[in-house]
């Protein structure tokens, strides 16, 4: 494994609600993110994956246990524009993360407060817009663009700071099935031509099946680890976590409890077809 840009150990957290309670949100959690890495974190409401994607750039420092990124422990406080540096952070609403009423300013904003030099920031702005295919809609009005679009430009902003990692929190929860696609594909790109490690929360089983790694979070805990393959074989263990699986899987998992000889693991539309092919030629 490469170095790891995000480690958690033993990560424990509780939130105080207003009677003075508790209860714990996280409880132990190990986990280490490869630099250069393609991670998706499953899981069903409540289990946990927003507070642990808060503890990755210290919006949250642990209750116990320890966070590091790059090395850096989060609790220490003189290293926290480091790690804001180091791991950024979108997500779910656009409309929230939009400061600007033009796009190439919004863009800006973030490393104009990091005291990054003008020029930097222009060529940083221009690179960011064009990493999103937002280049065209610089001068435009943010408000005026799809849902998918400021989403596209919420991650040029985070982009424009140069992070080694980025972390999103479900940012295609309130799109459209055009906007979800454009952000995904946007992601996946970042990852696999500038090596920005990327951590991706979502509820939508395909996004996850496109994921290097996925990560399965139950009450507070990681129970399943593994590439995407091998976490949605596990068919009847999900589902006791109330997650589905993708469809080609449920349909696979489906003629399997039939008795048919078919593999689980054709997870793509292609792989599936193939498999269901083979079984009706024989
Ligand atoms: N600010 C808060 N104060 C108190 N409790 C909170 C707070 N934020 C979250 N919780 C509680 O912590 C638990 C985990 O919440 P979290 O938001 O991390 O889950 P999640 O997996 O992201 O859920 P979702 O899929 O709904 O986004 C839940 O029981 C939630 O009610
Ligand atoms: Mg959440």
């Amino acid at each position: 494994m490469n170095d790891p840009i995000i480690k958690t150990e033993d990560l424990r957290f509780s939130y105080t609600n207003a009677e003075g309670e508790s209860p714990v949100v996280l409880g132990g959690v190990d986990l280490q993110i490869e630099k250069g890495s393609f991670v998706a974190v499953l899981g069903h409401n409540g289990s946990g994956k927003s507070t642990l994607a808060k503890h990755m750039n210290a919006i949250l420092l642990p209750s116990g246990g320890k966070v590091y990124v790059s090395g850096t422990d989060t609790a220490d406080e003189e290293k926290l524009l480091d790690i804001r540096r180091t791991v950024g952070m979108v997500f779910q609403n656009p409309d929230n993360q939009i400061v600007a009423n033009v796009v190439e300013e919004d863009v800006a904003f973030a490393p104009e407060n990091l005291g990054v030099a003008p020029e930097e920031i222009r060529r940083r702005v221009d690179e960011a817009l064009q990493a999103v295919g937002m280049y065209e809609y610089r001068e435009h009005a943010p408000h005026l663009l799809s849902g998918g679009q400021k989403q596209r430009i919420a991650i040029a902003g985070v982009i424009a700071m140069e992070p080694e990692c980025i972390v999103l929190d479900e940012p295609t929860a309130m799109l459209d099935p055009v906007g979800r696609a454009d952000v995904l594909r946007t992601v996946k790109q970042l990852n696999r031509t500038k090596g920005v490690t990327v951590v991706i929360i979502t509820h939508h089983m395909d996004e996850a099946a496109q994921a290097d790694r996925l990560v399965v979070m139950a009450k507070g805990k990681v129970v399943a680890d593994g590439t995407p393959k091998e976490v949605f074989q596990d068919v009847e263990g999900l589902k006791a976590v109330g997650l589905t699986v993708p469809d080609t899987t449920e349909l696979l998992w489906q003629l399997r409890q039939a008795g048919q000889d078919v593999p689980l693991d054709a997870l793509s539309d292609e792989e599936c077809a193939r498999a269901l092919y083979d079984l009706l030629n024989n």
